[in-house]
């Protein structure tokens, strides 16, 4: 893997995990890179929970019950506190979940480089979800990935538009 382009291509959503923990350095590598994503106005309005309790997995897996994302070894959460994020005067658009997408996205691509796997997880159920992470008021899931090393080989890649669609002409 020698550039940007080919670490985005080769980044996959990861659907089974080995149970073994992410060693240390890696983990932090990877919130690393989370806490050094662009934010608007840099008002970073987001915190990033890591679960690796077997117990709290499994109770933070209420939200989103699947097998693979309760068993992965690790679960990072990423929340926002909307009232922290910046809003645009024009029209009240708060970005507090467009700082927490380019954090998660730093994170799952910084990931995928250390050779481990994650999914960004939307469907989950965001009470239970908060519930489960004891948030104080104010602060909602943006998102949640399993982190771990895949437990096995990726199936191709889900293809892409073509850029001549993406592109307005
Ligand atoms: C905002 C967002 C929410 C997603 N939610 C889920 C989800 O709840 N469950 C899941 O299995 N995958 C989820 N995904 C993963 C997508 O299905 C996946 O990124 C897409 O199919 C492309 O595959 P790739 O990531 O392997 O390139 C989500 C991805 C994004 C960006």
């Amino acid at each position: 893997m020698n550039t940007f382009l080919d670490l985005a291509q080769s980044r996959r959503s990861v659907r089974a995990y080995r149970p073994a923990p992410v060693e240390p350095e890696k983990l932090r590598y990877v919130l690393e890179a989370a806490r050094w994503a662009p934010s608007a106005k840099n008002a970073q309005p987001y915190k990033l929970v890591v679960v690796s309790d077997t117990e709290k997995r499994s109770a933070l897996s209420v939200a989103y019950p699947k097998p693979w994302f309760r068993d992965a070894p690790h679960v990072v959460a990423v929340c926002v506190k909307p009232s922290a994020a910046y809003v645009r005067g024009h029209d009240g658009m708060n970005f507090a979940w467009v700082d927490a997408a380019l954090a998660m996205d730093h994170l799952q691509l910084a990931a995928a480089e250390q050779g481990l796997g994650t999914c960004w997880i939307g469907a989950f159920d965001p009470a239970a979800a908060a519930s489960a992470l004891r948030l104080p008021d104010g602060w909602q899931v943006a998102g949640m990935t399993p982190l771990g090393y895949p437990a096995a080989e990726s199936a191709p890649k889900p293809p892409r538009k073509p850029l001549g669609e993406l592109l307005q002409p």
